[in-house]
């Protein structure tokens, strides 16, 4: 992967919206202050976008898509490879939004521009990738053709946690199979979850309107894009609560639409008493504080066998003590700022919660402006708000397991079913556990924090339905259309 090219000058403008190929003012009342998580330092002030605007961006959608669709396979590809190329070349700039926008530490925005690379390149592959089916006829002389089509116009909401991959994991798909795109990025990054983006298609030569950034509250436009005629799908990555709503609209309102809901997650980390405990805390410790905890996939549950749970919990306190605890923008931190005031309040009650539940806290720290430190609690049960709920933030409770049966049962017991890792020097056992998982995802001696362009991503239960990367994202951002063909006169019963 080449590096920044210093020749290149820094993008501008995030305070406009991109609308039909246009950077366009909001034309809200109301506007967006987009605040650094770590100093509080004003980044840019947004005005938002009004509903008329969004039906500009889903007109404009419309009309670019059909002439994209048409498109070869190279020319659609050619796009995507040159975004690949513009992406490294402001690898720097990139990871510098975010930082001072989503308050990455430099290690997680690395990872995060990585997988955004990944993901970039596998769709680039998208285009000539996507193929059709002849599939036998019962009916003499009939020939059937199943088809893959572009699914038309995709809205797209993303979070703010991974935005800028979180985001390109829809739109460099979708657009690569001859889609449009509407996306709303996330309240609290609407650059790198959007605007930064857009630049970047725009650099690339992407044909005006196929890409349209509304920046504007989910809880004044939300409705609006979902519910909209265009779309024919909506590809929503974030809480389960806002998901099932979603799903709720798209498919009970005047138009139904295909629904991808990426939600919650409540990942189980479990350490079986054969495992090399040593590197099952170093993973521990790294799939729980990556991002301050605010992964959907990141450790929610530790769970480990009752007869290595007090050296686990020994060693991986000392491991987490010597964490470095602070600035995003230094080389080793390991645990930044937490995204909003809203979220550091609800860390503090669960904080709360968990010493009044009874659960021992071994670990805490002074929460200074939105860096909160790591919090360690042990002997949770899995009763406790700690083990039943996602916390999205740097708090860890330890649970302790029986045997291996008791760990599964634990490990199982939520409605969530995104990620999952299990820890143990038997990799018979560890497949025999993995498959025991109801979870979209288990990775055997590694963590729960885990992303491969060319494998499936997703999860069952409330963390939701469908699935990114590879062939699975291909399905759901085509549509499937059969087509028969009868070459000869056919028999009809009356
Ligand atoms: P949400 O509050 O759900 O926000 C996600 C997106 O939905 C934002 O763009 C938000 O806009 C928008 N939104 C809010 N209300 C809406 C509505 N009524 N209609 C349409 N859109 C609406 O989640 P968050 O706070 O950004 O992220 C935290 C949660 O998301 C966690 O539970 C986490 O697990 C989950 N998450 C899941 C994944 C995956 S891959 N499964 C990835 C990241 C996050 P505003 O910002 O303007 O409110």
């Amino acid at each position: 992967m080449s590096t920044n090219n210093t020749t290149t000058s820094a993008y501008t403008d995030f305070h406009l919206q991109f609308i039909a190929g246009e950077w366009q003012t909001g034309k809200d009342d109301s506007s967006n202050t987009n605040t650094n998580p770590y100093n509080g330092d004003t980044l840019v002030e947004i005005q938002q976008a009004t509903k008329g605007q969004l039906n500009e961006a889903y007109d404009a959608a419309t009309q670019a898509q059909e002439a994209w669709a048409k498109q070869t396979p190279a020319t659609r590809a050619a796009v995507l490879y040159k975004v690949v190329n513009i992406l490294d070349q402001r690898q720097e700039e990139i990871v510098d939004w975010l930082i001072k926008e989503s308050g990455s530490t430099r290690i997680k925005a690395m990872v995060e521009f990585s997988a955004t690379r990944a993901i970039t390149l596998e769709a680039a592959t998208f285009p000539n990738r996507v193929h059709g089916e002849i599939r036998p006829s019962n009916t003499p002389g009939k020939e059937n053709f199943i088809y893959r089509e572009p699914i038309g116009v995709v809205a797209v909401i993303s979070p703010w946690n991974f935005p800028l991959h979180l985001t390109q994991r829809s739109i460099a798909p979708a657009l690569a199979l001859g889609n449009a795109v509407v996306l709303k990025p996330a309240s609290d990054t609407p650059v790198t979850g959007g605007l930064l983006l857009a630049k970047v298609f725009e650099e690339a030569g992407l044909p005006k309107g196929l890409l349209n950034v509304v920046v504007g509250s989910g809880s004044e436009i939300g409705d609006a894009i979902v519910e909209h005629k265009a779309p024919s799908l909506v590809s929503f990555t974030g809480s389960t609560s806002v998901g099932k709503h979603i799903g709720e609209l798209a498919n009970g309102g005047e138009y139904i639409k295909q629904v991808a809901l990426e939600l919650g997650g409540n990942s189980p980390f479990v350490v079986l008493k054969d495992a090399d405990i040593e590197q099952a805390v170093k993973a521990a410790a790294f799939g729980k504080f990556l991002h301050q905890g605010q992964i959907c996939i990141a450790i929610n549950r530790v769970i480990v066998e009752d007869e290595i749970y007090d050296d686990f919990v020994e060693r991986f306190l000392a491991h987490v003590k010597t964490l470095n605890v602070g600035d995003p923008n230094k080389q080793d931190t390991a645990v930044g700022p937490i995204i909003n005031e809203k979220q550091v309040k609800s860390l503090k009650e669960k904080i709360a919660k968990a010493q009044e539940e009874g659960a021992k806290m071994i670990l805490s720290g002074e929460i200074q402006g939105q860096v909160v430190p790591p919090h360690i609690f042990t002997e949770v049960t899995r009763e406790m708000d700690l083990s039943r709920n996602e916390v999205f933030g740097p708090l860890v409770g330890i649970i302790r397991a029986k045997d291996e049966d008791d760990a599964l049962s634990i490990a199982n017991d939520s409605m969530y079913g995104l990620s999952s890792a299990v820890f143990t020097a038997d990799m018979q056992k560890g497949l025999r556990f993995a498959r025991g998982i109801r979870a979209g995802m288990t990775h055997i001696n590694d963590i729960s924090v885990n992303d491969e362009s060319n494998t499936p991503f997703g999860g069952e239960k409330n963390s939701g339905i469908g699935r990114f990367n590879g062939e699975w994202v291909l399905e759901e951002f085509t549509r499937t259309h059969w087509i028969s063909m009868q070459n000869e006169p056919r028999e009809y019963p009356f």
